[in-house]
């Protein structure tokens, strides 16, 4: 069954499409690897389906609601949640104080955002620093943060906006464990990395950006050989 639908959707920065005429039909429980070059328009693409962008042409459907132009908190209360390529965090407030904000995007009841914080802390590996200050966390717990943020906001879909990058190689197959888990309790997932194992690990399905363009859509083993893929992106290692 499909949870997102992006028709046609074109976003223009002056006289560049950052986004250019891109469709993509996502099904439920899938993970989507996104990937291309800097600039291709993968952040973009994530701004305007979440409404911090509203794109000048196109059409998203999420779960089913046309969402196209809304803001991001009703957006986000249809169940579409991401997070950010540049960590997004209250460096002044406890790791724990972070999280309930997303909780409160569906409770009122503090008690109930409280235990819903905690569960999620225990659930990405972050409970033993829960009342630690923000600014004080390594950039593998930011990162693990972010998603917290995400997840405490109950989504159906959850972006991940290079939500690996910069992180050593236990970190990144902790953060891989991660990502399973999360797809495990039923939420579909659209992951932007540049690590090509990394997306060759985890998609069921490779989407690639080129200019703004979605240039190829495929199982991870056919984009590693696709003559486009590897001219755009991945370049020589991938050739043999
Ligand atoms: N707010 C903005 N204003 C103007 N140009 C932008 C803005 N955001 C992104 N761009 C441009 O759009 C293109 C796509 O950027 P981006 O979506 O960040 O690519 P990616 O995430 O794939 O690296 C780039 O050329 C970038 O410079
Ligand atoms: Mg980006």
């Amino acid at each position: 069954m499909e949870i997102l639908n992006v028709k046609n959707l074109t976003m223009k920065f002056g006289s560049l499409a950052a986004v250019d005429d891109v469709s993509l039909s996502v099904r439920k429980g899938e993970i989507i690897g996104l990937i291309g070059p800097n600039g291709a328009g993968k952040t973009t693409f994530f701004n305007c389906l979440t409404g911090y962008l509203t794109p000048q042409n196109g059409a998203v459907q999420f779960d089913g609601h046309p969402i196209t132009g809304m803001r991001p908190n009703r957006i986000c209360r249809f169940g579409l949640a991401r997070t950010f390529q540049i960590v997004q965090v209250f460096r002044e407030m406890a790791t724990w104080e972070n999280v309930i904000v997303g909780a409160f995007c569906r409770t009122a009841n503090s008690a109930e955002a409280y235990r819903e914080t905690m569960e999620i802390l225990k659930f990405t590996g972050l409970y033993e620093k829960k009342d630690s200050l923000v600014g004080n966390l390594t950039i593998a717990d930011h990162k693990r943060l972010e998603i917290s943020k995400a997840l405490a906001t109950k989504p159906h879909l959850l972006m991940l906006d290079e939500a690996m990058a910069g992180l050593n190689a236990t970190e990144t197959i902790e953060a891989i464990e991660l990502i399973k888990k999360i797809r495990d309790r039923g939420i579909t997932l659209i992951v932007v990395e540049h690590v090509m194992e990394v997306i060759m690990s985890i998609s069921e399905k490779v989407v690639v950006f080129d200019s703004g363009k979605k240039i190829a859509e495929d199982t991870p083993e056919k984009i590693v050989k696709n003559p486009r893929v590897i001219e755009a992106y991945l370049g020589g290692p991938y050739h043999a």
